[in-house]
């Protein structure tokens, strides 16, 4: 924020996955100009369909995005933007309000899951676990660890009955919608798009199924 004062510039915050997480007991979705949450169900708040909604300080940005969602529109049929039909369902909205009340202790869940996995995941040929500072709030909607030899790690842990997903396999520069981006080497991103692999992690988790996922990380070994 200190730089974007400097140069200017608007901050528009990504808080599709960091729901009530804060820094300096500040909020996501309040730091920017304005913060964009996805409702999508598997969210840490997740609707029962798609959903999404956005926080801001600022009227005016308010206006156009209320709008925006709208056709362009604040008065009906009169069409003021360019706009989407792009408004929160309002059964959504509903589910929305009471799981919203359950949020903190979902979230509460998932750190006591990253924490036993921090904790307790030993095995040399894990190269990385997520960072974890005790004075700020991660609401950790995955819990993303680093192998090197990705593909046999994941057919390892599937064989032993853990799922596991890639969050995410193409870096943005190497996705077939952007080949204006494609000539760029970006060895770090592309070395973590290579490595990342998401463990389970969900405030259903049971003790059992959390220590099952440490014991078959643990006894995962190289492979010919
Ligand atoms: C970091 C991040 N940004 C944006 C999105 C997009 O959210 P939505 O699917 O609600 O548009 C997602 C969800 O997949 C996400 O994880």
């Amino acid at each position: 924020m200190d730089i974007a004062d400097e140069f200017n510039l608007l901050v528009l915050e990504d808080c599709a996955q960091s729901h009530g997480a804060s820094i300096q007991s500040r909020k996501a979705g309040s730091w920017g100009d304005a913060g964009a949450f996805s409702f999508y169900p598997g969210k840490n708040l997740g609707a029962l369909g798609d959903a999404g909604g956005i926080t801001t300080n600022d009227e005016e940005l308010m206006s156009v995005v209320t709008a925006l969602r709208n056709y362009g529109s604040h008065t009906k049929y009169e069409n003021r933007y360019k706009g989407v039909n792009s408004r929160l369902d309002e059964m959504q909205a509903a589910m929305l309000r009471v799981k919203l009340n359950y949020l903190d202790g979902e979230t509460s869940r998932r750190k006591q899951i990253a924490q036993y996995y921090n904790q307790h995941i030993d095995n040399s040929l894990v190269l990385k676990q997520p960072y974890v500072d005790s004075a700020e709030n991660h609401v950790f909607h995955l819990y993303v660890i680093q192998v090197e030899n990705r593909a046999d790690f994941v057919a390892y842990l599937e064989s032993r009955g853990v799922h596991t997903m890639v969050h995410y396999p193409i870096a943005p520069h190497k996705q077939q919608a952007y080949p204006e981006l494609g000539h760029l080497s970006l060895p770090v991103t592309e070395k973590i798009h290579r490595q990342v692999v998401s463990l389970p992690m969900g405030p259903t988790m049971t003790d059992e199924q959390v220590a099952s996922v440490v014991e078959v990380v643990n006894s995962y070994v190289l492979r010919a």
